[in-house]
């Protein structure tokens, strides 16, 4: 939940730096995030997927969508892994972050011309195909730029993920991917064979995401190895490589468990391998791409409160309404996902009782709303700071406009240190594209 160097109690502090420090240096609302704790958590799913399937481990490719500017790009560059980027706004930031072009995979369910073009002049390791359209798009950009072009096909294998119906991908009726069930997969490969300038190196599948039970992971795995396998048998060569995906899940309430890299690895390691035995199939190389799991946890953001307010319900109790400098267009996971996460008090200690609180933001919406329900101490008053862990996953990379609050900036902390990565946006930069 909180980043390794967090340190809660009495003043919440990161790598020695008090909240209040924070805020009174860098402002808020703000993302602050523990740089050691990201590249150890990176360091870790990549030593999970290595010891596990030693000289079958492909790449770990973070997912960028989950959070990604340029100076984070630097640190996957330095820490060696690969990246997987959904658009040609994220293949830029890869790139301009010096990440090897054979280390990224592009995905995308609608890549544009464009798009798909940048990339193979980029000279990307993997493009993952999603539609039929793509096979022929991405062939007559390698055919253009005279390589040949090396790709995954991207597969439903028919799971229903534990998880909310807007993150879970891997079912049949979603619009990613090939169904393996439909035959639609098959009719994807005999398409691609047909391009000289594609090299089919396998197949790829994304369950869904913040997904806390591993049978689904094993079940996917299962299914694209059961297609190697009759791949093998119809052209009698076998493809070597097999992307499982990212959706590990982690901690963001008290008492929440995240998936441990260690066990998910070492299990799925052990079922690829006697699937590939049932099959007499090689071990293919195998790549994942985990974002929530390595960034979630390493940010926490920072607010402050403006006003509070205590409204009667229907039921006679009281509700104390928090109102922060942020909200929705730096959190959307709650409104979009029903999303629960927690906050505490941040800048100082507080022995007063604690009453039921919603903490809200400073939109013009009622569903505005960062925690819908928290007992928090009755003494918070105005210019108190609170913090709310794992938000490092999908809530700056997802944060918007709306009402014209400019987005909060991203502030790493390492080795007692703290500086501005992504700057706050200005009124400037709101205006900046008004004609
Ligand atoms: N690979 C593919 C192909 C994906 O589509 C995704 C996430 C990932 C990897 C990374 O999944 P992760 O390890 O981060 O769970 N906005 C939503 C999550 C959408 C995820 C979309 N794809 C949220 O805030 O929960």
């Amino acid at each position: 939940m909180w980043s390794a160097n967090v340190k809660t109690g009495s003043e919440l502090s990161i790598s020695s730096l008090s909240a209040s420090q924070l805020a009174s240096e860098f402002g808020t609302p703000a993302f602050i995030m523990d740089e050691s704790d990201f590249r150890s958590r990176a360091l870790t799913w990549n030593r999970a997927l290595n010891n596990a399937f030693g000289a079958n481990a492909g790449n770990v490719y973070y997912a960028a969508k989950a959070f990604i500017c340029v100076e984070v790009a630097r640190w996957i560059n330095e820490i060696g892994i690969g990246i997987d980027v959904c658009t040609g706004g994220e293949l830029a930031v890869a790139l301009k972050g010096g990440i090897d072009p054979k280390k990224i995979e592009v995905h995308g369910n609608n890549k544009s011309v464009t798009e798909i073009d940048k990339a193979v002049a980029a000279g990307v390791g993997i493009i993952v195909i999603d539609s039929l359209y793509e096979i022929a798009r991405v062939a007559e950009a390698s055919t253009r730029h005279g390589i040949v072009q090396r790709v995954l096909l991207r597969l439903t294998p028919g799971i229903e993920a534990h998880t909310h119906e807007s993150i879970a991908t891997a079912h049949e009726d979603v619009k990613f991917g090939f169904s393996i069930a439909s035959g639609a997969a098959w009719n994807a490969i005999q398409e691609v064979r047909k391009n000289s300038s594609l090299e089919l190196r396998g197949f790829h599948a994304h369950i869904g995401s913040q997904i806390l039970e591993t049978e689904s992971f094993g079940v996917s795995a299962e299914r694209l190895i059961a297609l190697l396998a009759t791949y093998r048998d119809e052209y009698s060569e076998q493809l070597p490589e097999l992307d499982l995906g990212g959706g590990y899940g982690i901690a963001y309430l008290p008492g929440d468990s995240e998936l441990d890299p260690e066990i998910v690895m070492n299990g799925l390691a052990t079922l690829v391998a006697d699937q590939c035995i049932a099959y007499k199939l090689d071990i293919p190389k195998i790549s994942i791409e985990p974002g929530r799991s390595i960034v979630g946890p390493t940010m926490f953001t920072l607010y402050e409160v403006g006003t509070t307010k205590d409204v009667k319900l229907e039921n006679g109790l009281n509700r104390r309404y928090i109102s922060v400098d942020g909200g929705m267009s730096d959190n959307l996971r709650p409104a979009l996902y029903d999303a629960k996460y927690t906050a505490i008090l941040a800048n100082r200690a507080s022995t007063a009782t604690k009453i039921s609180s919603r903490i809200v933001g400073k939109h013009c919406e009622t569903g505005d709303i960062v925690i819908r329900e928290i007992d928090l101490e009755s003494d918070i008053a105005p210019g108190d700071l609170l913090a709310t862990p794992a938000t490092g996953a999908y809530g700056r990379s997802m944060a918007t406009n709306y009402n014209h609050v400019p987005r909060p900036p991203v502030i790493a902390v390492k080795d007692g240190k703290a500086r501005v990565i992504l700057r706050r946006e200005s009124e400037a930069d709101l205006m900046g594209l008004d004609i």
